[in-house]
């Protein structure tokens, strides 16, 4: 079993403060810290970190590039097979990241390689891949071609749908699992849904494709509909550091275990336990747990 992971990578520059400044507003914060992220390359760590065989299609700017050995220090020592990545003629991707004290976050981010990456840079060999786990920090041309050649070569494609953008059929049909968290959802089903409407909402993307939605909802847990059964996993109570990555931990976690043939209950329990942890220190990739670290966990709830 081998996962794929095509989708970008950053290096995030963090600074901690109070809170997240308004529009217009300077907030003084802490020591600015450089630490590998981008949401394909932490989906990616999270998933070697749990176990899985994992390789990353990608793009980062040339060796003269400051921000380029940063971006992939986190993947090299996850043991990440980075034969699929390209050096570009362009910057490697850059986050701006602000955290608050409450652990939530601030993010923008400048794509620079991630952006000129093509469908031309797609993987033509698809043999001995099982899983394509995917998130939308790359074009939507890319992300669709993607999913489209995965689901033609007979692998399960997981899309992790953020950041939020409007529903894309065709990607959606290409879909087997899909990843969201409450915003990215209303981005998808084009309305607000109040916490009762979840269910429906999520149900109403199964009928594009998909054959599982879940929603993550932080600390209240996860919920996951399939046509036949609807699965709803409280979190574990965590002291909330930083949710920088969080949901990047669950989705890498998630793939791991499905790819590792878990229950799908199974999956998201573990996927769920691992998020939690990934919240209790600074940073995305920097904060994920191993198998070991959850296994621990889960004695210990
Ligand atoms: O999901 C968190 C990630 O979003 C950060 O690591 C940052 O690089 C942005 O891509």
């Amino acid at each position: 079993m081998t996962i794929l992971v095509i989708g970008s990578v950053n290096a995030d520059l963090t600074v901690q403060a109070t809170r997240i400044p308004a529009p217009g507003e300077t907030v003084l914060g802490g020591d600015a810290r450089v630490s590998p992220g981008g949401k394909g390359a932490n989906q990616a760590v999270a998933a070697a970190l749990a176990g899985a065989q994992v390789r990353l299609c990608g793009a980062v700017g040339s060796d003269s590039d400051p921000f380029r050995p940063p971006a992939l220090s986190g993947l090299t020592r996850a043991g990440v097979d980075l034969s699929l990545l390209h050096t570009l003629d362009a910057p490697t991707g850059l986050a701006l990241i602000t955290v608050a004290a409450n652990g939530e976050n601030a993010i923008t981010v400048a794509s620079g390689a991630n952006a000129r990456f093509g469908p031309e840079h797609l993987p033509t060999d698809w043999s001995g891949l099982t899983h394509l786990l995917l998130q939308q920090e790359l074009t939507p041309a890319v992300t669709r071609e993607a999913a489209r050649r995965a689901h033609a070569a007979g692998l399960t494609v997981i899309l992790n749908a953020a950041p939020a953008r409007a529903a894309d059929p065709e990607l959606l049909a290409h879909t087997h699992h899909l990843i969201v968290n409450e915003h990215e959802l209303e981005a998808l089903v084009g309305r607000p849904s109040e916490p009762t409407e979840l269910e429906s909402a999520a149900r109403s993307l199964l009928e594009l494709g998909p054959q599982a939605v879940t929603v993550t909802l932080g600390a209240q847990g996860s919920l996951t509909v399939t046509a036949e059964t609807t699965d709803r996993m409280a979190a574990h109570p965590v002291q909330v550091v930083d949710t920088t990555g969080a949901g990047d931990t669950f989705c890498g976690m998630l793939a791991a275990r499905v790819s590792a043939e878990d229950f799908l209950s199974a999956a998201l329990h573990w996927a769920g336990l691992a998020a939690g942890l990934a919240c209790t220190r600074p940073g995305a990739q920097d904060s994920m747990p191993n198998w070991e670290e959850v296994l621990e966990a889960q004695v210990l709830r």
